[in-house]
């Protein structure tokens, strides 16, 4: 373990999943990054390619719509030149971490850029509802503005069993450079109703089987 360095940010994410299964960490990357990643969605947004999210294949429309409201766009990874590389660069660096110090098995990844249009919302949910058990870790960044105010909603609620059968909630505002990380599997959660058009980067990193 001699050419292994410890990096305090990766520890902080590690510390929260170990004791409380979610972390929220606000300094994940600089404003500069934030405000290119940004940049880079916007265009993309402007050029219609988002398509309306889905649950799955067998839910109506309707139903779909009802449940939430986000419009999403699947990043390629391969593409080294774009501005998502900045993104990429730093996920791919953790998720080495990860499986190094904490023996995660992570193997693959997929990562959307979303937009909640105002009014836009997504009910409670689990992440892993597409017949799909190896979504590990779903990890959340935001990509809004830094004037973004706590007044125009949007906030992730993370719902936490406890130990003696009640639950707790807390809320996460979607806040700029901010980067959210929980246990798939395991923690159910909700995007309140926005009033403003929220941005962000979501995704998850999977092990190798399904
Ligand atoms: C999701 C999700 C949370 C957020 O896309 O599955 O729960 O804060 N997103 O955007
Ligand atoms: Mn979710």
């Amino acid at each position: 373990m001699s050419d292994f360095e410890l990096n305090p940010l990766y520890e902080k994410v590690i510390d929260g999943l170990l004791q409380q299964h979610y972390s929220v960490v606000d300094d994940f990357f600089s404003a500069e990054e934030i405000g290119i990643l940004r940049s880079s969605l916007l265009a993309k947004y402007e050029e219609d390619i988002f398509k309306k999210s889905a649950i799955g294949n067998t839910v109506n429309t309707q139903v779909v719509a009802a449940i939430r409201g986000d419009f999403i766009l699947w990043l390629d990874e391969t593409d080294t030149d774009a501005p998502e590389g900045i993104f990429f660069n730093k996920v791919n660096d953790f998720v080495q971490y990860l499986n190094r110090t904490c023996y995660m098995g992570i193997a693959r990844q997929e990562f959307h850029y979303a937009v909640y249009p105002e009014g836009a919302f997504y009910k409670r949910h689990l992440d892993t509802f597409q017949n799909d058990s190896s979504r590990k870790l779903s990890i959340v960044c935001y990509l809004n503005d830094e004037d973004w105010n706590p007044e125009y909603g949007g906030e992730l609620a993370i719902y936490l069993p406890q130990p003696d059968g009640t639950e707790k909630c807390v809320d996460v505002y979607p806040l700029p450079g901010r980067l959210v990380v929980f246990e798939s599997q395991l923690l159910e959660h909700e995007v309140k109703p926005v009033k403003r058009e929220r941005l962000s980067i979501t995704g998850w990193l999977k092990t190798g089987g399904f």
